[in-house]
């Protein structure tokens, strides 16, 4: 038995924005109210914290199987308890790809072994992510698949994706395209404009990710299909998604807080490789759009994209490095710094772009603060101090865009169907 004392909970699911105590029993939720005794129970004093709903990180890379060197599941699960989170979705792009049930049943295996967050594999839309020939879909949804999707790539050929939107709308699952056309963004490592002429590098235009989304948008139209774009990283993306949510389509979309929090401008000439990413940082402009977007609920999740390297493979020229950031563990941190400057965020909003809207889309069982529910929760300290360096990240890989910063606000206790997986 847990008591989770004098919290302030929030959770917009329940019209809950209150300090109260948490009782938890045999792993869900006994009682929420003000002023439990109980005497048997292992209390957590969470005065002056908040508490939310187990937090879910709905697009991480966790390389497991066979790149093992970047991260494995273990040490992916430790670094996700860390940043807060009690549930992810692992991408596909793992190798071999996760494309037939088995690999879809090995990670979740796997997970529930390591015992520190709940794994929902993303499964591929097409084998080996090749955009060639239909994946084992069906085979995917028994095996317990939470989306489908060929993150790292687009799918190229607009008739493979509308078969695989046709496909997956015989099921209960959303199609999570990354948008890029790659005879636009071609041998691009940063945004085409000011920044590759600047740094004299080739340009991935934000063309490369709108001519898809729009693409996809009609596919999703057409097909009847839920869709989600990953990681948005342009103004006229967004603009794209609004039209296609005010039309009534089942689009929804994510973004990252490499694209939110920094922009092309940050890549000076000490060429920090780990501010390579795919899609690239962006300018200013569509960054303060995409901030714009989450507040008024256009932005349905925060996501990190965590996208764990080797030093071998960031310790290089620009050009030649890897794509991609750490992030599950500067999400949480980065977003109530946000909050805690600007005020413009409050956590009712919060709760819906990490714990309501990612489990809706990935189609998981909701979990909220009420009696009854399995008791996942996150308590966050407003005002703990992070600093961002290689012996704080958890991860296997130190590829962080954000090391050296120091953020205010963290996760200080973690727990997982009634099981702490994470105190400070
Ligand atoms: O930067 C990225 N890295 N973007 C992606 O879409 C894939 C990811 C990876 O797998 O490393």
């Amino acid at each position: 038995m847990l008591l989770l004392k004098g919290g302030h909970a929030h959770d917009p699911q329940i019209d809950l924005d209150d300090v109260i105590d948490i009782l938890i029993v045999d792993g869900n939720i006994a009682r929420a109210e003000k002023n439990i005794d109980e005497p048997d129970a292992q209390v957590v004093d969470c005065t002056g914290l908040e508490i939310t709903p187990g937090l879910v990180d709905m697009h991480v890379h966790f390389r497991d199987p066979g790149l093992e060197y970047k991260e494995d599941i273990a040490t992916g699960s430790a670094a996700a308890a860390h940043g807060g989170f009690t549930d992810v979705a692992t991408m596909p792009n793992t190798d071999p790809v996760c494309d037939t049930g088995a690999s879809v049943a090995y990670q979740r295996a796997r997970g529930e072994e390591v015992g520190l967050v709940n794994i929902h594999p993303i499964g591929a839309l097409t084998r080996e992510e090749k955009g060639e020939s239909l994946a084992e879909i069906g085979d995917m949804v028994l095996a317990g698949a939470a989306g489908f999707s060929d993150d790292g790539h687009g799918v190229q050929s607009a008739s493979m994706m509308r078969t695989c939107m046709k496909y997956v709308s015989q099921f209960d699952r959303t199609v999570i395209a990354h948008c890029e056309v790659d005879d636009l963004s071609g041998k691009g490592v940063v945004n085409a404009g000011r920044a590759s002429t600047r740094l004299g590098m080739f340009g991935w235009p934000g063309l490369a990710e709108e001519a898809e989304v729009a693409r996809d948008i009609a596919l999703s139209r057409s097909t009847g299909c839920p869709l989600h774009i990953a990681h948005i990283s342009t103004k006229r993306s967004l603009e794209l998604v609004r039209e296609a949510k005010k039309e009534g389509l089942l689009v929804t979309c994510e973004v990252t807080p490499l694209h939110l929090f920094l922009t092309e401008d940050d890549i000076t000439d000490t060429y920090n490789t780990n501010l390579k990413v795919n899609p690239p940082l962006r300018t200013k402009e569509d960054a303060e759009a995409l901030l714009e977007g989450v507040l008024d609920g256009t932005i349905d999740a925060v996501v990190s994209d965590h996208a764990p390297h080797a030093a071998h493979e960031k310790d290089c020229e620009f050009e030649l490095a890897a794509f991609g950031s750490v992030g599950l563990e500067t999400t949480v941190p980065l977003l109530l710094s946000y909050m805690a400057k600007k005020k413009l965020l409050d956590f009712a909003r919060f709760v819906e772009l990490l714990a309501i809207n990612p489990r809706a889309i990935l189609r998981l069982r909701p979990v909220t603060l009420a009696p009854g529910s399995v008791a996942s929760i996150t308590v966050l300290d407003s005002q703990k101090k992070v600093t961002v360096d290689t012996e704080y990240l958890q991860s296997k890989s130190k590829n962080s865009a954000f090391l050296g910063s120091t953020l205010q606000g963290a996760a200080v206790t973690v727990i997982k169907d009634g099981v702490i997986t994470y105190q400070s």
